[in-house]
């Protein structure tokens, strides 16, 4: 990022000049290491965005017709039912929730259930729920949908780095990604994935530098999706981010990742006034641990985990208030400490030892 902004620094694919050529080579060179660990074989497909929200906003709007019927997970973050509520009044779309009442687990059944009623245009999911960690079936729901003719979309927020994607062969239709998270890069990048560019209404329209004699965006990818100027600084530095991942290969990081999620899950779970959410098996999860600690309010808890542990978890209902209602935490939601690729077996010692104690002090815990 320091050598785009000191010895680059111009708006890549506006001029010929070189500079602007070297800025295209940096971006082009991370939509391919984005699209090796999506498991998109064309990069072309893979178009840069400011966050997954923007993603996400722009293939609901882009995509779903007047008066068509979308069904959702539970799990959908409100980057995904916010706009599903604008469709509902802007566009009279009926929207439906599907999935196991208890787990949100969705089966093929769940989506052939839904689908035979009535036809669906889309259905999305999230792949691992930003509140209990609970990952989603995805190839099979994918291909129960698909029977239908119902396309689907995927949130890979809190998985993209984390887990193996395969986009092209799950037969994904859409995939959201964020570049700040477990993708290590810096804030203000993420993107998505499309499958079939000519499906797919381009919402936000401008200048692509090439093809400025057409009146409306290019059909070439990923121009058509990408107008105006790009975070080239933030896009260097989520290839390198990601090309650092690639080499260490997500199985890898995913085997660490779930050793460490197993080691808090078996503590919390043996914890009395403990209450975890999500399944208790590392291997069904992904290392975002919603928790809450008998009556206490989750608020009380993450500021005693910071200010007395220097421990720092999010609380509330983490923009998902689905997620909330099914986990039966509304409504002041949950604890969830997130682990990620530079969390240390020592850290999540610290994070053990300071939720168990303030478990065991009730009814006048540490932090009152
Ligand atoms: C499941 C899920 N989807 C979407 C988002 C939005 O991501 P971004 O912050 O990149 O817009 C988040 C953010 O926490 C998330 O957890």
């Amino acid at each position: 990022m320091e050598h785009f902004l000191a010895d680059i620094g111009s708006n890549p694919s506006y001029s010929q000049h070189r500079r602007a050529k070297i800025g295209e080579e940096v971006i082009e060179s991370a939509r391919s290491t984005v699209a090796g660990l999506l498991g998109v074989n064309d990069p072309s497909c893979v178009v840069f965005t400011l966050n997954a929200t923007e993603a996400l906003n722009r293939i609901l709007w882009g995509f779903i017709d007047r008066g068509n019927r979308v069904l959702a997970s539970n799990f959908e973050h409100s980057s995904v039912t916010r706009p599903l509520a604008y469709l509902k009044k802007r566009r009279g779309i009926k929207v439906e929730r599907i999935g196991d009442p208890t787990t949100g687990i969705i089966t093929a059944d769940h989506v052939h259930r839904a689908c035979e009623k009535k036809p669906a245009q889309l259905l999305a999911i999230t792949h691992a729920s930003n509140v209990c960690g609970t990952i989603q079936p995805v190839p099979d729901i994918v291909k129960a949908a698909h029977e239908h003719g119902c396309a689907v979309l995927l949130d890979t927020a809190q998985t993209a780095g984390v887990l193996p994607i395969e986009a092209e062969k799950w037969d994904i239709d859409f995939l959201a990604f964020s570049g700040h998270k477990h993708l290590l890069g810096p804030m203000g990048v993420g993107g998505f994935y499309v499958a079939d560019p000519n499906k797919l209404f381009p919402v936000v329209s401008g200048s692509t530098g090439y093809f400025d004699d057409c009146d409306e965006m290019p059909g070439t990818m990923p121009q058509r999706f990408e107008p105006g100027t790009p975070n080239a600084p933030g896009l260097a530095g989520l290839g390198a981010s990601c090309k650092a991942l690639s080499e260490k290969g997500i199985k890898n990081i995913r085997k660490e990742h779930q050793n460490l999620t197993r080691k808090v899950l078996k503590a919390f779970k043996g914890t009395p006034g403990i209450k975890l959410y999500g399944p208790t098996d590392a291997r069904k999860r992904v290392g975002v641990i919603g928790f809450n600690i008998d009556s206490l309010h989750p608020g009380d808890i993450g500021s005693c985990l910071d200010q007395k542990f220097d421990i720092m978890v999010r609380t509330g209902l983490c923009s998902c208030h689905w997620a909330n209602e099914l986990t039966g935490t509304m409504p002041d939601g949950v604890i969830r400490a997130s682990l990620g690729y530079f969390t240390k077996e020592e850290d999540v010692d610290l994070l053990i030892e300071a939720v168990t104690m303030i478990a065991q002090e009730l009814p006048e815990p540490v932090c009152a």
